[in-house]
């Protein structure tokens, strides 16, 4: 199979089986939908600038149930009919193109790769798909996200079975997003995928000690960011999972800053929130760390205040307990800090019920982590909120931030941000903390500063 850009988990360490297993899921489920068809279409192009967009989504949909990762393939997985089960699509052959975009292998050969019954040329599409979607009444496609002659090609079958008049079995029903089969498989992450993000979340560490060691007072974001990608490069990562957001002072309480255009203060904090992909798996890990080498009493006051969030968040983090019980556990020792800060007063309950709490925490303690850095799956089940299983990964990732501009919050506290955030797997026992080798003790924290 074709090597993962830069990978330290090459796809070819994954036995077949794997990826057959994961198809053999998506077609039970299509034929408890009483029959249909899987289409996943990535959007073209996706040459070497947008590359690394490209590598998300759909994409990496079609990498789940194939192993495959070449540019411009197109997946159809056909469950309860008649006829191949397992077929793609791939760009024909083109010297002129290959000359720009690096050589292209045959149907055939793909074929052979990833065990697929029938590979054609995507030239044949149009030809090809009344037959693939044939007496199929659900197509799964995701309309309009970009693969825009697929995207003609499903409305021209639908229109099409809408003029059959009857709507005996046989004729299309309709259209449902891919999610609806993928997204509760991908949530529980089979032991390939387990080592994936534990070597994303070691690679991560790593790259974080490399870069927070030579943070000291006068450095630019910029370079924060560019040890810190430098690291997960040359560690084999294809790239950052997301835009490193390398924030100090002020900068960190924009949740999402990127621009990482200032220079680090003498005083200033420096939150550092970053992670590598690899395998095409996505890290997130955050640590905020002194830039000068020690925090000013007030920053360990608002520091220790988000530790205890994470111990407490981490310490709900077990099978059968509730995924919001986890973001309770940590709003409860945030609220229980905020008013030892002199910010909040007030009961606990009144403070949950009012989200006193959120001018200073306006984000959710988790998400689920995997292929993509806020991986698909719903957070609730039947309306209840979900428990958590073995095997699924999440982040635990609190923060207290205090923008200047936040009347609420006392002075000195203003321009204040402080997140800490790991990777966390739900075990059979209770948790691992995929990124612990990571310290987060204030003194060890200091440690790492400065050290290279
Ligand atoms: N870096 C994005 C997040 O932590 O969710
Ligand atoms: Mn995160
Ligand atoms: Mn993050």
């Amino acid at each position: 199979m074709s090597p993962l850009p830069g990978s330290t988990l090459g796809v070819e360490e994954i036995p077949r089986e794997v990826f057959r297993e994961r198809r053999n899921q998506v077609l039970r489920l299509l034929e408890e939908w009483g029959g249909g068809v899987l289409i996943l279409a990535p959007p073209v192009g996706g040459g070497s600038p947008s590359l690394r967009a490209s590598w998300t989504g759909t994409r990496k949909e079609l990498f789940y149930l194939t192993g495959w990762t070449g540019k411009g393939a197109v997946l159809f997985l056909r469950g309860g009919l008649e006829g191949p089960s397992f077929v793609m699509a791939v760009p024909p052959r083109d010297p002129r193109e290959e000359r720009w975009d690096g050589p292209r292998p045959d149907p055939a050969e793909v074929a052979q790769e990833v065990g697929a019954e029938e590979v054609f040329p995507t030239t044949e599409l149009e030809r090809r798909i009344p037959f693939l979607l044939g007496k199929g009444r659900w197509v799964f496609y995701r309309l309009g996200s970009g693969a825009e002659k697929m995207d003609r090609l499903v409305l021209d079958e639908l229109a099409r079975s809408r003029t059959r008049l009857s709507r005996k079995a046989g004729s299309l029903r309709g259209v449902v997003d891919p999610g609806e089969l993928l997204d509760e498989l991908r949530l529980r992450k089979d032991p390939w995928e387990q080592e994936a993000l534990r070597r994303a979340a070691d690679l991560g560490v790593r790259a974080f000690r490399e870069a927070l060691a030579r943070v000291r007072p006068g450095v630019g974001e910029w370079e924060v960011e560019a040890w810190l990608e430098a690291a997960f490069r040359i560690g084999g990562a294809s790239g950052p999972a997301f835009p490193t957001i390398a924030a100090g002072g002020a900068n960190a309480c924009v949740l999402h800053y990127s621009a990482n255009a200032s220079r680090l203060g003498e005083g200033d904090l420096l939150l550092l929130d970053g992670g590598p992909e690899v395998g095409l798996y996505s890290g997130d890990l955050t640590r905020t760390v002194p830039v000068g080498g020690h925090f000013t009493p007030t920053q360990r006051a608002v520091y220790e205040v988000v530790l205890a969030a994470r111990e407490a968040a981490l310490g709900a983090v077990r099978p059968g307990n509730r995924v919001a019980a986890v973001h309770e556990a940590c709003l409860k020792e945030l609220i229980r800090g905020l008013r030892h800060l002199k910010v909040l007063k007030g009961s606990t309950f009144r403070a949950i019920v009012d989200r006193a709490y959120e001018p200073f925490f306006p984000h959710q303690t988790s998400h689920w982590l995997g292929l993509e850095v806020h991986d698909p799956g719903d957070y609730e089940k039947d309306g209840k909120p979900r428990e958590l299983e073995p095997g699924m990964v999440l982040t635990v990732e609190p923060g207290l931030y205090f923008p200047p501009d936040l009347p609420a919050a006392p002075p000195e506290l203003r321009g204040l941000g402080v997140r800490v955030e790991d990777m966390v797997l739900v075990t059979p026992d209770g948790r691992e903390v995929r990124s612990a080798d990571l310290p987060t003790a204030p003194e060890e924290v200091e440690r790492l500063v400065g050290a290279g």
